[in-house]
């Protein structure tokens, strides 16, 4: 098919040399920015890749006769935002909860008065397929305008073999409702305990009888675990993992976020791909995941939602961990899908740099999600997976508040 191209963008940021670093220690350099930036691209039935990126001035001459679209110099283009943690199916309604802790009742109390994730369980369990489906619709478009063009999913308000499954058919169904989107779903059945099962009846269920399922009708490309006080431990955690493992699932991780229990540090050991939260992190935590391949994933709108102090992004950065920042979107510690009003917290209060920002929504986002091979940067060769942006400049889109 005929190729396409995309011109005169006010900058175009290819984010070349953060690929080169594998998104360690990255400075304004690697944003490789091209100001008046040309982009084009292949269409083929398996999707579109890009041909060629540089200044409008140096469009090759064999690309002459592309399909164009001028930007008139007025809007930036960057790789695709990648949100890598999301809880977005589910139903019900929490605002009493929000209301509980705007009054001082911490998340752990609601929680441990059969609140918190339980609420969302009742009211996810209750919901049809197409009500969940309906909701999610309208989530995935509202984190698409932000500029998001790969979602991670996670289930996790289900709880019982029947409820996991319906919440992990609801995501197939956004996979082929958007097909401009990229989508990664995970299991993540060890989100708590439900209250219908002992433990160990719920631990043999997920062992025995979800994961099983879920990976034979091929509905999930990770397995993620809660990993905290109250939640789950590091023993049961090696046992999920390893099963999910076996059955050819990635592995992911809830890790360090309530209080330290040195589920950051099993993370990397079990090279997973990535350990998430981290507010509670130790440096011995810090030092495991700088020295492995284990994303470090941040979600301060999380620590904003939850008044929490934040994670130590800064060390985790000098340490050469690969940090990614998410939304965490769920509807008790984080209801919101704007990804770069959590850019802009990430700005204030992690001490990110620009660099380190965008890296961390697009080559460090995609690689905790495991596609960092083909998207996360603009180069020949990989996913046309862009983002034109509604702003001249990159800084805008969260130097511009909560848009
Ligand atoms: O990522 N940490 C665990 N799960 C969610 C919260 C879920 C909820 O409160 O509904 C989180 O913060
Ligand atoms: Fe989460």
């Amino acid at each position: 098919m005929a190729n396409q191209a995309i011109v005169h963008a006010s900058e175009l940021l290819t984010g070349a040399g953060i690929r080169v670093k594998d998104g360690r220690h990255v400075a304004e350099e690697d944003l490789g920015r091209i100001k008046d930036g040309a982009l084009v691209y292949s269409v083929t039935r398996t999707g579109r890749e890009i041909e060629w990126v540089g200044p409008t001035a140096k469009l090759p001459k064999k690309f002459a006769r592309a399909k164009k679209v001028d930007l008139k110099g007025l809007r930036a283009v960057v790789p695709g935002f990648v949100d890598c943690h999301t809880h977005l199916v589910f139903a019900g309604d929490r605002s009493d909860e929000f209301a509980l802790r705007c009054g001082g009742v911490s998340y752990e109390e609601i929680a441990a008065r059969g609140g918190g994730i339980l609420t969302t369980v009742r009211a996810t369990r209750e919901a049809s397929i197409a009500e969940l489906e309906k909701l999610a619709i309208a989530r995935v478009k509202e984190s698409e305008s932000y500029g998001v063009r790969t979602l991670e999913i996670k289930s996790g308000y289900g709880l019982s073999f029947e409820a996991e499954l319906k919440v992990l058919q609801v995501i197939a169904r956004l996979k082929k409702r958007f097909p401009e989107m990229t989508f990664r779903s995970t299991f993540l059945g060890a989100h708590d305990f439900p209250k219908d099962r002992t433990r160990e009846e719920y631990l043999s269920d997920l062992l025995d009888k979800m994961l099983p399922e879920v990976t034979r009708r091929k509905l999930a490309d990770a397995c993620d675990i809660f990993v905290d006080q109250g939640f789950y431990t590091l023993e049961e955690a090696k046992l999920v993992l390893a099963r999910a493992r076996e059955l050819g699932l990635a592995v992911k991780m809830h890790a360090d976020e309530l209080v330290n229990t040195e589920s950051a540090a099993l993370a990397a050991d079990l090279n997973c791909l990535s350990a998430d939260h981290l507010l509670k992190i130790s440096d011995r935590g810090i030092a495991k995941l700088a020295s492995s391949n284990t994303v470090a994933v941040l979600l301060p709108g999380t620590a904003f939602y939850l008044k929490a102090p934040h994670a130590p992004a800064r060390k985790l950065i000098q340490a050469g961990a690969c940090v990614a920042l998410s939304t965490d979107f769920n509807p008790g510690t984080c209801m919101t899908l704007n990804l770069p009003a959590v850019m802009t917290i990430a700005a204030l209060y992690l001490g990110m740099t620009r660099a380190e920002i965008l890296a961390a929504v697009t080559y460090n986002a995609a690689k905790a999600l495991g596609l960092h091979d083909r998207k996360g940067t603009l180069e020949p060769g990989l996913d046309a997976d862009f983002t034109i942006l509604p702003f001249a400049r990159f800084e805008e889109a969260y130097y511009r508040f909560a848009w």
